[in-house]
């Protein structure tokens, strides 16, 4: 295990294949500002790079917030060329999530309002304790989202959620994401890390290159048409073929044993 020092503001640990990040400013619900967003650029960098690395848990230190927005004292003083850059330096980290090669699961330990929950949105997979509250409430301080949650939310969860979460403003609990698709799963806040590790665990253990495949294909069939999206599939389907891992797989499957994957 590995961890950094307790005052930078995003905290990495390793268990096994799993690498945890942490938003790391409790004291502020873990709001981001611009250093915070710069650190977990470069946390989701190193993570991608590190071939020991098979998943990434997201997460917000202390009980309260998973990440309650983004750093609004930050924003009060910002000229509208510095908002314009502030957008789109969060937009780059969400893509940069959604781009990673390896599954990202946010871990929801409280609140997920504004820039969090455009965070959230950029995981992979998403499991909420029940004492989450998940919202866009930027039109309250007479602000839109701007870390692609009008974008990412509407893909997500549609027109009317969109627009009930974004005009009202009002955040939602747990079980009302659950309803709505934003998050995959809710769980008591009490079993939320260990019902987190499971799932990421088993991510861990699967087979990286195919679920690097299902990545990519979801990444773009979402921004393609479906004959194109398809072709995609196709290629990275015939692609799998050339791996150790889909022997292995399927030679476990006939030799009625686990298989172990080795990412070749
Ligand atoms: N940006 C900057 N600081 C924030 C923050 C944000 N998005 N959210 C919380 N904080 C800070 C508070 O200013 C406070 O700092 P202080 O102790 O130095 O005064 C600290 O975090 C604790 O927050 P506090 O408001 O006292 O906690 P609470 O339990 O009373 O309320 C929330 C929790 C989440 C309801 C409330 O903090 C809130 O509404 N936050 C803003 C949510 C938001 O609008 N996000 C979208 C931003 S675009």
């Amino acid at each position: 295990m590995s961890d950094t020092a307790a005052s930078a503001p995003v905290a990495i640990a390793d268990h096994g294949a799993v690498r945890t990040i942490t938003v790391n400013r409790p004291d502020k619900l873990n709001a981001l500002n611009a250093a915070t967003l710069d650190a977990l650029h470069q946390a989701f960098d190193d993570a991608a790079a590190d071939d020991a690395v098979r998943c990434v848990v997201l997460t917000g230190a202390g009980s309260k917030a998973f990440v309650a927005g983004a750093d609004i004292s930050e924003m009060n003083t910002l000229t509208p060329v510095q908002g314009r850059d502030f957008s789109l330096r969060g937009q780059r980290l969400m893509r940069r999530i959604e781009k990673m090669p390896k599954p990202v699961v946010a871990m929801i330990n409280g609140f997920a309002l504004g820039g969090g929950l455009e965070l959230a949105m950029g995981c992979h997979l998403r499991i909420a304790g029940d004492n989450a509250k998940l919202g866009q409430p930027e039109v309250n301080l007479g602000l839109i989202p701007g870390f692609g949650g009008t974008q990412r939310l509407l893909r997500l969860a549609g027109r009317a959620a969109t627009l009930e979460l974004c005009l009202v403003g009002t955040p939602v609990d747990a079980a009302r994401a659950r309803e709505l698709g934003i998050v995959n799963q809710v769980v008591p806040a009490a079993e939320l890390e260990a019902e987190t590790m499971k799932l990421a665990t088993r991510l861990a253990e699967s087979a990286p290159l195919a679920l690097r495949g299902v990545l990519d294909c979801v990444n773009v069939g979402g921004e393609c048409a479906i004959e194109e999206g398809l072709e995609y599939e196709t290629a990275q389907f015939g692609l799998m073929f050339s791996t150790d891992d889909m022997r292995e797989g399927t030679g476990a499957f006939l030799e009625r044993r686990k298989p172990a994957f080795n990412g070749r």
